[in-house]
């Protein structure tokens, strides 16, 4: 079996990573495409993992737009699929290299297997475009990686063939472990580095298209208005390199001494910044995933969620991105809610996703 698999941002090189290093340790051949349509996010990525991709079309240009990033992708990895013959490719999750990838592979009539697949919101425009690249995916892909039984029921529904579909887990589970087990960590040093040695914090994430503008705003209006009322609680919060994300966080927080803004960092550290905060806030889809692992609440900054196995399980609450329901949900995380929401139990996988990916590809 001759596998490739193309990917280009930072959430698909952490949940495809823990897959390679399976494939190659069983001897499979297996290349990665890095499309880099991410650049330093995802090359924090690949030297955690110690992984060097075997192309790299180095596509990103700074504010890049998706019809230009559509354009460029589809032809340079046109390119690759002729040159060398793959037996399957692989792509994970929902951004525009997923997307490109799988169209690229359909043209040159090689198999798509869909890692993460089934997620949606059934709306397109929330999130945008992910929920779109990822149903487009789903309909040139031969085999679908569900990561839990609900993601499944959404490709049954879609008449996708049952034998075709395989629960999972998500592979989120296993990066997260082999980092635990191959990395030391140092959260003292980290915390030192950070500035927040003995600083009872909140770690923010927050990046999507949909959330750009008014609701981003929003929500650091709320969080400002809750740490300058609340003495003790200081906000870490590493801000996406997208240029229209920083400029509207740089506004209202940039000058706010209780919020701590630095650049991405690497995932090692990162788990170690979640590891260390009393809660998450966030509009990631992966850190909803990660954050129960280690019993961290998350509260969800968007309007639909494609995991409401968080919700139904208790690990993660959708508040939206209203001013004062943000506030208000920031205040309800003083109540005993918050003790529960840290013990709720993580619905995303036991970290042998990789292992079922691999075992489903060699029965085909
Ligand atoms: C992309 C994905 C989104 C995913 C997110 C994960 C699409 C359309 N969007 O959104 O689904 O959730 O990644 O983070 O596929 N930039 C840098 N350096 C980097 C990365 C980004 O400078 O390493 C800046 C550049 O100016 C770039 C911009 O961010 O043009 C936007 O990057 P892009 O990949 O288009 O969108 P994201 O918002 O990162
Ligand atoms: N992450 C990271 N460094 C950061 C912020 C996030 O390594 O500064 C990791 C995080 O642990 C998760 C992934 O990046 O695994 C989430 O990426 P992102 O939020 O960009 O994308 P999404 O999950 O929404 O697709």
């Amino acid at each position: 079996m001759k596998t490739a698999m193309i990917f280009g941002t930072r959430p698909e090189a952490i949940k495809m990573a823990p897959l390679y290093k399976k494939m190659k340790e069983k001897g499979i051949e297996a290349k990665i495409i890095a499309t880099a349509q991410h650049r330093e996010m995802l090359d924090q990525v690949l030297e955690l993992f110690e992984i060097k991709p075997d192309y790299d079309l180095n596509i990103m240009k700074k504010g890049q737009t998706l019809s230009e990033l559509t354009s460029r992708l589809v032809t340079k990895i046109d390119e690759i699929l002729k040159k060398e013959k793959f037996d399957n490719i692989l792509v994970h999750g929902d951004t525009t290299s997923t997307f490109l990838g799988s169209l690229a592979a359909f043209y040159n009539k090689i198999p798509v297997g869909h890692v993460e697949a089934g997620l949606r919101t059934n709306d397109i425009y929330n999130p945008y475009p992910e929920e779109m690249n990822r149903r487009l995916t789903g309909t040139i892909a031969q085999y679908h990686f569900a990561p839990t039984q609900k993601a499944k029921e959404n490709l049954l529904k879609e008449n996708i063939d049952e034998k075709n579909i395989t629960i999972t887990g998500n592979t989120v589970i296993d990066a997260l472990l082999w980092v635990k087990q191959n990395k030391q960590k140092d959260i003292e040093k980290i915390k030192e580095k950070y500035n927040i040695k003995d600083k009872k914090y909140i770690l923010i994430t927050m990046h999507r298209r949909e959330n750009w503008g008014e609701p981003i705003e929003s929500v650091m209006k709320a969080i400002k208005k809750y740490i300058n009322e609340n003495k003790e609680m200081h906000i870490v919060f590493p801000v996406h390199l997208n240029p229209v994300v920083r400029e509207t966080v740089n506004k209202i927080l940039g000058k706010e001494e209780k919020a701590i803004l630095i650049d991405p960092v690497e995932y090692l550290e990162f788990i170690a910044l979640m590891d260390a905060s009393h809660y998450i806030m966030t509009d990631s889809g992966g850190i909803q995933e990660e954050a129960p692992s280690l019993g961290k609440p998350t509260l969800v900054l968007r309007k639909t969620t494609e995991r409401p196995e968080a919700i139904k399980a208790g690990t993660a609450k959708l508040i939206g991105t209203e001013e004062k329901e943000v506030y208000q949900a920031m205040k309800e995380m003083e109540t005993e809610q918050y003790e529960k929401m840290s013990k709720a139990s993580n619905p995303f996988g036991d970290g042998t996703a990789s292992e079922k990916i691999i075992q489903f590809l060699k029965n085909k």
